[in-house]
């Protein structure tokens, strides 16, 4: 019986250990995959319970996954292309239709919808406005999720479950409106699971809804503790057939204004390009600012901007972002007044707008003082609309300016790479340094500035 040796789940050196174990003792058995998942203090105790011990090494663990084939190799009537792309995150509150096709419209690759819950979305009543085009998933008191035609080509909707049924008939309820199904791995329980803490209930998630959903499924991920730990979920992921991961860079305990760990992500990529598969990286994203940087660190195919896009979405632009206040404030107010977006979500999303420093935005401090005094004390669209000196007056004309420019760069045959050197070739890239992080605060389970958790106590109160 072999003697069993807890030993940490770190890279490098506990590999080798274990290697050297193995070899001297020539013992193989199980290493639990919870044990895994849970990291060293998970293990020793799992260790020093099992009688038959697993001594092969994470790397080997990964090894072995890799070569599987994979679960369930599909081919779609329409792909998705998740590679060379500045993305939206999904955001609960903040990734609603005006700002998903604000950020199309401004050059975002891809957009992801907010996480919505599997039991929130299923029965819904599928709404289309005539005259708008709106589709609306009404349920209960309130609409659960809206979209428009024109964003479904880039469309991701992503599901909060950990139950592959519901899942599977969540992503039924919505497929004929988006382009792809992605799935959260929450780490905070609550309304969904902590997958992370459970990836034999996650791999079961995405292998229900590869099985059953005609459309590329993704799967959205944070880092577990270790580097070992994470390889080994990644490399599980990967084999089940989905068509991208997305890693946010931070762990579970890590807080919003921790620096995200770009360094770890390279080994993951390497990984997914094994696989043939996209991997997108998440956390501190920028815009054109840092994705060049990001890209020779990680090697990443994409980046997937939440909060530098909530503060202006206009940071997808390859020229680099426009005044928030005279140039993207305009725009919103015309999307949200035509798809009739709820007042209380305009006025959050313009709570989240941040003045940029010059020479993007030339505005004094008393007027960016003013326009969040206009912004709080306004009850309506119109009221707001005033108050900037805003014409409401042909929305219409904007809409149609936002859909064609969306619907426009599909046929363009340009890359938005092409877009970002003919803008620097004309000498018309103003990037905007990168932004300082914002003090912590939780929302809905979700790590978030502390301006959101404010404005959110603030819509409690109403
Ligand atoms: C307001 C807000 C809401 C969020 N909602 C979601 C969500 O619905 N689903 C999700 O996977 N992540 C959600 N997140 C996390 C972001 O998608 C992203 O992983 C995180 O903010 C790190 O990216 P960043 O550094 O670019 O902000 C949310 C973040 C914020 C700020």
């Amino acid at each position: 019986m072999p003697v069993a040796i807890p030993r940490p789940l770190s890279p490098g050196g506990d590999v080798r250990n274990a290697k050297r174990h193995k070899m001297q003792h020539g013992v193989m058995s199980t290493f639990s995959e919870e044990d895994c998942m849970n990291g060293p203090q998970a293990s020793t105790s799992v260790l020093a319970q099992n009688a038959e011990i697993d001594h092969r090494s994470e790397e080997e663990m990964v090894d072995e996954q890799m070569n599987l084939p994979i679960e369930y190799p599909k081919s779609y009537q329409k792909e998705l292309d998740y590679r060379e792309k500045l993305v939206l995150a999904p955001m609960v509150r903040t990734g609603t239709l005006p700002m998903r096709l604000l950020s199309l419209y401004y050059g975002a690759g891809l957009v992801w919808s907010p996480e919505v819950v599997d039991k929130a979305i299923i029965g819904a009543e599928r709404v289309v406005d005539p005259a708008t085009g709106v589709i609306t998933y009404h349920k209960g008191q309130g609409p659960i999720f809206s979209t428009h035609p024109v964003e479904k080509p880039y469309l991701i909707f992503q599901i909060g479950s950990s139950n592959p049924e519901l899942a599977v008939k969540a992503a039924q309820t919505v497929q004929q409106d988006v382009s792809g199904i992605d799935l959260n791995s929450r780490t905070h329980s609550g309304m969904g699971a902590a997958l992370l803490s459970t990836p034999d209930i996650l791999l079961n998630i995405l292998r229900a809804l590869l099985d059953s959903i005609p459309l590329p499924i993704s799967c959205k991920i944070r880092l577990l503790p270790t580097q070992p730990s994470t390889l080994y979920l990644v490399s599980r992921i990967l084999r089940t057939g989905i068509r991208n991961l997305t890693v946010h860079c931070r762990t579970r305990d890590m807080r919003p204004g921790e620096r995200a760990l770009w360094e770890r992500l390279a080994d993951i990529v390497a990984l997914g390009k094994k696989r043939g598969l996209p991997v997108i990286c998440n956390g501190d994203g920028d815009g054109w600012s840092n994705w060049e940087k990001i890209r020779s660190e990680t090697n990443a195919d994409s980046v997937m901007i939440a909060r530098a896009a909530e503060r202006n979405p206009s940071v997808f632009l390859p020229s680099g972002p426009m005044c928030n206040m005279t140039e993207v404030i305009p725009k919103l107010l015309a999307i949200a007044k035509y798809t009739q977006n709820p007042w209380g979500n305009t006025k959050f999303l313009l709570t989240q707008f941040k003045a940029s420093p010059p020479p993007i935005s030339n505005m004094s401090k008393q007027e960016r003082k003013n326009v969040s005094e206009i912004v709080s004390k306004s009850k309506s669209i119109e009221q707001v609309a005033e108050g900037l000196k805003v014409s409401l007056d042909d929305v219409q004309a904007v809409f149609r300016t936002v859909e064609g420019k969306i619907t426009d760069r599909s046929g363009k045959g340009r890359s938005i790479w092409d877009e970002r050197h003919e803008a620097e070739e004309k000498g018309d890239v103003v990037d905007e340094p990168s932004n300082v992080a914002e003090p912590d605060a939780e929302v809905d389970g979700f790590d978030v500035g502390i301006g959101q958790a404010k404005v959110e106590a603030l819509y409690q109160e109403e």
